[in-house]
């Protein structure tokens, strides 16, 4: 039977943090309606302590969403769970998502505590939270460089408390596959209460690992990924939940998993996240660059004509994005030859042979050739003849 990977998405809070300025309550609606339209299972709206601004759009966004879970983020202080439980309070349902340092370094060049009074905080905290909402999530700040017996002995503790998911997050995005997983793995044999808790991870990129971390971290046990849309977060950012989430879709078989997610609105999310956010998409981002199912070079143009399963491991068509031919010096004469039709010419109205003689010389000097270039030189052909 295959499981479900819960999507928790943080484009509105950690996404946020590392935008140049911040984005308006209006903007933020906007990005909350679009992943809710995709069936994201847990929207964090923000944190609520951070700013009035971020107060309001926690509120307003809490007006809107109807079927996902509402998330704020809070330190482990009075105040800012109070406030994150303010800025909710008008929903039936919502969740508080709770951090602490866990590592040797943020307890102590951080947080200037020891572990004991961590445990204690942490307690604390939940106990106050719980007034609130019995969805309660207790992020372990740097659990990737925690030490695996003091993470496994404050998980236990986090349970034992009542908090329905523990966060595993790789907060500096240091860890590699394997070690990821084994973090994981240890919590499931380690920690004795383990099936009482959903264990997340939230993996961050510094090393281009997050997205490879995260499904390490599934087929360890972990049922809760975060990460978001486009994969903007602090510094390297997140985790790309598009990427993650083609993965568990294409890959099904293999990792015997699925999530809730409605693929086909990947893209236009991606669209509404990277215009209201000003970051601009790289060209070859899997599922959603704009060369994410292009074809460039003739024997891969050649290959998809005769069949698209030779070069494309799924439809673009699933994320309502499209295919296209780059046209370049490397493009073969049959993409060019399939490409005429779809223009609206008929085989008489060139001759191949020299269209394509002419479309190389073009190509070497110009780079990429648009359907217009195509257009203009079966047009000199045609002129030619004319006169
Ligand atoms: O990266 C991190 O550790 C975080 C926590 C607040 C979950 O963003
Ligand atoms: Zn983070």
């Amino acid at each position: 039977m295959k499981e479900k990977i819960i999507i928790f998405d943080t484009t509105l809070r950690d996404g946020e943090q590392s935008l140049q300025s911040s984005l308006n309550t209006q903007e933020k609606i906007e990005i909350a309606l679009a992943l809710e339209e995709m069936n994201i299972d847990i929207i964090e709206a923000g944190f609520p302590i951070s700013s009035p601004g971020d107060f309001k759009s926690v509120q307003e966004i809490c007006k809107k969403i109807k079927n996902s879970t509402v998330c704020s983020l809070a330190r482990c202080i009075d105040k800012d769970i109070k406030i994150a439980a303010k800025a909710m309070s008008q929903l039936n349902h919502f969740r508080i998502h709770l951090f602490l340092g866990t590592s040797k370094l943020h307890i102590e060049s951080k947080l200037k505590k020891n572990f004991t009074e961590i445990q204690d905080m942490a307690i604390r905290s939940i106990k106050l939270a719980k007034k609130y909402t019995d969805d309660i999530e207790f992020s372990c700040e740097d659990a990737g460089r925690t030490s695996i017996d003091n993470l496994c002995s404050i998980v236990e503790i986090l349970i034992k408390n009542g908090v329905k998911t523990i966060n595993i997050p790789d907060t500096v995005g240091y860890t590699i596959p394997n070690e990821f997983s084994k973090i994981i793995s240890e919590l499931f044999i380690r920690v004795p209460n383990i099936d009482q808790a959903i264990i997340s991870v939230h993996c961050h990129n510094d090393l281009g690992m997050a997205v490879g971390n995260s499904i390490s971290a599934i087929q360890s046990g972990a049922r809760q990924i975060e990460g978001t849309i486009t994969g903007i977060g602090e510094r390297a950012g997140n985790t790309a939940l598009e990427e993650l989430i083609m993965a568990i879709k294409t890959r099904k078989k293999m990792l015997n998993f699925f999530t809730d997610i409605k693929h086909q609105k990947i893209y236009k999310t991606s669209k509404i996240i990277s215009k209201i956010c000003y970051i601009s998409i790289p060209i070859n981002k899997a599922n959603i660059g704009a060369n994410a199912f292009a074809h460039s070079s003739g024997f891969p143009q050649d290959g998809i004509i005769k069949n698209r399963k030779n070069y494309e491991i799924f439809s673009p068509k699933s994320l309502d994005n499209q295919n296209k031919f780059n046209f370049t010096s490397r493009s073969g004469r049959t993409a060019v030859k399939n490409r005429m039709p779809e223009m609206g010419y008929t085989e008489k109205d060139y001759n191949l042979k020299k269209l394509y003689k002419k479309f190389l010389e073009l190509a070497d000097k110009k780079g990429q050739i648009l359907d217009y270039d195509l257009q203009t030189l079966a047009f000199i052909k045609n002129h030619s003849k004319k006169t």
